[in-house]
């Protein structure tokens, strides 16, 4: 089984992308979207920004590893009455049943960055986008003090360290290394713009209780959590997430959970 599609049909991500569905939204809002815009919406999950986009007219195409996130968007957008939307299985490392210059839009919120091989996936992504088209990414920043960025550190921390030649998702979020693989793919520097943006990530219940949706729910945590009751550090690994947590909620009741966290978002014309 490839580890990576292992890693996010683990759990169930659709727990955590339902508390990042305004911020979704509201991302799409700005995406400049119109009637019959030709997007493509890689490592997409179960349509958080997939379904706004059809919401906007655009023609969408989902696709992600996880076969249950394939199969939840599919759900999602035929309860909501969206036709104009597809979620199919496929890996950003290799498009192979998309064809070259399909695609007005690329977008990929923090989806392929969780891929292995970066290069191929700035290539893919530069191969199916049209002349003139647009790819936009949102990609966490190492070492971000702001929570998803923290997350992965302090589960970094108590996972066995990543093998040899594993290239670290969180290497997305670094400028220098975005313009590398883009210019690999033949996207000049000029052509490649960067702004730090805000996703919020709001959760109906106490720190402690979105902890624990994390701990049962995302591939990354939940490997940690693993590794770390091995070493009898699950305690400790717990304690850290709800310092966490709780130092940066934000909703102003200690009943409800509403945390902002920056990433990076890299807009590339093709
Ligand atoms: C953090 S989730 C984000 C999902 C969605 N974009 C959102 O904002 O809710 C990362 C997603 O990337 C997908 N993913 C990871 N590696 C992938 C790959 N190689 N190809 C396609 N999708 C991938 C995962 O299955 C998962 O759905």
């Amino acid at each position: 089984m490839n580890p990576n599609k292992a890693l996010w049909e683990k759990g169930d991500f659709t727990r955590i992308a339902e508390t990042m569905r305004e911020s979704g939204e509201m991302l799409v809002q700005r995406l400049g979207i119109t009637k019959g815009l030709k997007v493509l919406d890689l490592g997409s999950g179960d349509g958080t920004t997939a379904l706004p986009e059809a919401k906007l007219g655009a023609d969408v195409l989902a696709v992600d590893i996880a076969q249950n996130l394939v199969e939840a968007g599919n759900k999602r957008a035929a309860a909501q009455g969206l036709m104009n939307v597809k979620f199919q299985e496929g890996d950003a490392i290799n498009l192979e049943q998309l064809s070259d210059k399909e695609f007005d839009l690329v977008v990929t919120i923090f989806g392929t960055m969780f891929a292995p091989k970066p290069f191929d996936v700035a290539k893919e992504m530069v191969r199916v986008t049209k002349p003139g088209g647009r790819i936009v990414m949102g990609n966490w920043i190492p070492n971000d003090p702001t929570l998803v960025a923290q997350i992965l550190k302090i589960s970094s921390n108590y996972t066995p360290p990543l093998p040899e030649g594993f290239v670290s998702p969180m290497s997305w979020g670094i400028e220098k290394n975005v313009i590398d693989r883009f210019s690999a793919a033949g996207i000049p520097k000029e052509k490649i713009s960067f702004a730090r943006d805000t996703f919020t990530f709001n959760f109906p219940g106490t720190p402690s209780e979105y902890v624990d949706e994390f701990r049962n729910f995302y591939g990354p945590t939940m490997n940690a959590f693993e590794a770390a009751e091995k070493n009898g550090k699950a305690a400790e690994l717990q304690k850290e997430l709800e310092e966490l947590f709780t130092s940066q909620n934000q909703s102003g009741s200690t009943e409800r959970t509403s945390i902002p966290a920056t990433f990076l978002r890299v807009t590339v014309t093709v």
